[in-house]
């Protein structure tokens, strides 16, 4: 069959990923859209159970360090657009092995761009209507406020203590962790790209998401099965730290028009206006599921437990995405206490999902339906 677009997604089985193929996959049935995805810990495919079967639809297992693989891919499926979300995920991890994420974040970007370059740069229409969409994160940008006094923060809110300072798509660049410092020189590589051989890229910065299907090594999901499970909740030094939260399935709407409306060489800020304290939103997490669960209000309080914060977190991440709304019209759906309810719920209804990833039982699954490829 031949399809109006070969588009490959990067990551496809991970977390944000997973959003986006499904949407793509089901929006557009004349794209061909490719899954390449190594399948390492946050790679999935029971998260893509209810698609895997569309004719539309082609999973890749593959590294996209594995430069000759990633050339083999561009040219046997046609691709003409990436969008590229694959990489190591967790700024946690970053600090332990910072490696990995050089290697991932740094190498395998190089190597997509490489093999795009070199597929599309010889074709006869050359990159005409090629895209090559970068996913990267607000943390490139560093973060706001680390001037701020110790002690004052209990009492009062947050735009009291850091102003009403954002990042904007001008703002410099200023990584502080392994995780952030990976996701600034590939976005650097990709706007290379551009600038030295004319790849057609697009990047984007985008704050916290939450929502379904995130491995639950990051602050919800992991806070939603220990509230279940009554362990504790480690909160990283007094819960003080900003982040300016976005649910996944508007992280998603928002990479479908940039990737098909947005400015070569352009870059967009994605965030949902909707900053919070961890310790607030913490706080609204524990009385949502104290509620769905039918605990007494209050009852999993007592699970916090304060923990020395990580060296390379910052105080505040805060994302304008201004001009995304002004130039292609997006604006997020949902604020936090909605998009947490969502959430919260489908965490609880998917409960065998979260006991598969915990235990890794996941990875069988995912081995028998790549051996019957
Ligand atoms: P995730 O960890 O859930 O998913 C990452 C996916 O990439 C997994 O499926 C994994 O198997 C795959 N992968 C990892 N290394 C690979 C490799 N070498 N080759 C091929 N596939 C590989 O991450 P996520 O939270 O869905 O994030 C996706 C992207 O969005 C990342 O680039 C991340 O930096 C960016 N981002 C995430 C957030 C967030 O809040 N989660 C915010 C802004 C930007
Ligand atoms: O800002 C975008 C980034 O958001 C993305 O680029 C990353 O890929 C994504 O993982 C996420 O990074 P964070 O480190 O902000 O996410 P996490 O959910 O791990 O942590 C959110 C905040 O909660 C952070 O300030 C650290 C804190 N925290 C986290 C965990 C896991 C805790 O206090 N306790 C915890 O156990």
């Amino acid at each position: 069959m031949d399809f109006q677009r070969n588009i490959v997604i990067t990551g496809g089985a991970g977390f944000i990923g997973s959003h986006v193929v499904r949407l793509f996959v089901n929006k557009y049935p004349d794209y061909h859209i490719i899954n390449l995805d190594k399948l390492t810990y946050t790679g999935n495919l029971t998260n893509l159970k209810d698609i895997e079967n569309k004719p539309n639809y082609t999973f890749v297992k593959a590294d996209i360090c594995d430069f000759e693989m990633m050339l083999k891919i561009f040219k046997q499926y046609h691709v003409d657009g990436v969008i590229h979300l694959a990489a190591e995920s967790h700024v946690d991890r970053s600090i332990r092995d910072p490696f990995t994420f050089a290697r991932t974040n740094v190498l395998g970007t190089l190597s997509l761009l490489q093999a795009a370059r070199l597929t599309w740069e010889y074709l006869p229409e050359g990159y005409e209507d090629k895209r090559f969409y970068h996913i990267s994160t607000d943390e490139v940008y560093g973060a706001l406020g680390l001037t701020y006094p110790e002690g004052k923060l209990s009492d009062i809110s947050a735009h009291e203590v850091y102003g009403d300072e954002f990042f904007k798509e001008t703002t410099k660049y200023n990584p502080h962790s392994p995780y952030s410092a990976s996701k600034a020189s590939s976005d650097h590589f990709v706007r290379a790209f551009h600038d030295t051989y004319g790849v057609p890229t697009i990047v984007t910065h985008c704050s916290n998401n939450y929502g379904p299907y995130q491995f639950p090594d990051k602050l919800i999901p992991l806070f939603i099965g220990n509230i279940r499970h009554r362990k504790p909740l480690p909160v990283y030094g007094k819960g003080e730290n900003v982040h300016d939260w976005l649910y996944v399935v508007d992280h998603t709407r928002a990479i479908d028009v940039i990737f098909h409306n947005g400015k070569v060489a352009d870059t967009y800020n994605i965030g949902g206006f909707n900053e919070w304290k961890n310790i607030d939103i913490i706080h609204v997490i524990i009385k949502t599921v104290d509620r769905l669960l039918g605990n007494p209000e209050g009852y999993s309080e007592e699970l916090i437990t304060y923990v020395m914060d990580h060296v390379g977190y910052g105080l505040r991440y805060v994302i304008d995405s201004t001009k995304l709304k002004n130039e292609l019209g997006w604006k997020p759906s949902l604020q936090v206490e909605e998009g947490i309810e969502k959430t919260v719920q489908w965490y609880l209804d998917n409960q065998e999902w979260m006991e598969n990833v915990t235990s890794g039982a996941y990875e069988s699954y995912y081995e028998g339906i790549y051996k019957s490829k």
